[in-house]
């Protein structure tokens, strides 16, 4: 397996798995192996930078060279059948049950998940941030120690599409596409 992305996620990835390296684009580091035009035909790989739009890109370019997009899961989850391609759950974190991972979606290190959130693809949920009743929108991004509060009516919190929260944050209202919201209580700052 080859973990592609060298920066702190990359390296993280590379020790959770055993692995002596990661690879990567455009870095000028000699000791660094290089991009998806230099692995053996057909190698499986994970793409593993922080952010979904670049993880997503990664992903497609290693795949244009006829590479294969695995997932890892070293979290406290049982999926209910096999993982999405380049999913990645890391150490520590707590996913509980009836819960949704689509493609490319990252639970970082000792994040908790609970029960029924819908995480849609390539979202980004940072170190120990916390999850309750939520969706979270395709490419958007949970920041660490972040905090989603569910909604009181019974449906789930929704935070759109690239939606940011910031670290820390509280989130105890619904966000809409592409906003950042940060604070507690939080509040939209974009
Ligand atoms: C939310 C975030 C993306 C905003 O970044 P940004 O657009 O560069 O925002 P700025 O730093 O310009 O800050 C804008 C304002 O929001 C405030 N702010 C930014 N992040 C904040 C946070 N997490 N909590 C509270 N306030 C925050 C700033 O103090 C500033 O307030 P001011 O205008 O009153 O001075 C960023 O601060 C953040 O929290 N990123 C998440 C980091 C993370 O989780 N990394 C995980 C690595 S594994």
């Amino acid at each position: 397996m080859i973990v592609y992305g060298a920066g702190g996620l990359g390296r993280e990835l590379s020790k959770e798995m055993g692995l002596s390296c990661c690879y990567a684009d455009d870095l000028d580091d000699p000791s660094m192996s290089c991009g998806p035009d230099t692995w053996e035909p057909n190698s499986n790989f994970i793409a593993a930078v922080g952010n979904g739009m670049v993880r997503s890109s990664m992903v497609k370019k290693a795949m244009s060279f006829g590479h294969r997009p695995n997932w890892w899961n070293n979290g406290d989850y049982d999926p209910p059948g096999r993982l999405q391609p380049n999913v990645i759950i890391m150490k520590g974190s707590l996913l509980t049950v009836d819960i949704t991972i689509e493609e490319g979606v990252l639970v970082n290190i000792g994040a908790m998940v609970g029960h029924d959130c819908i995480l849609r693809k390539y979202c980004s949920i940072q170190p120990h941030a916390n999850l309750s009743g939520c969706e979270v929108g395709p490419f958007a991004y949970i920041g660490m120690g972040a905090n989603i509060v569910a909604a009181k009516d019974g449906r789930l919190r929704q935070i759109g599409a690239s939606a940011v929260i910031g670290a820390g944050a509280v989130l105890t209202h619904d966000v809409m596409a592409g906003e950042v919201w940060v604070g507690n209580p939080a509040r939209r700052i974009r």
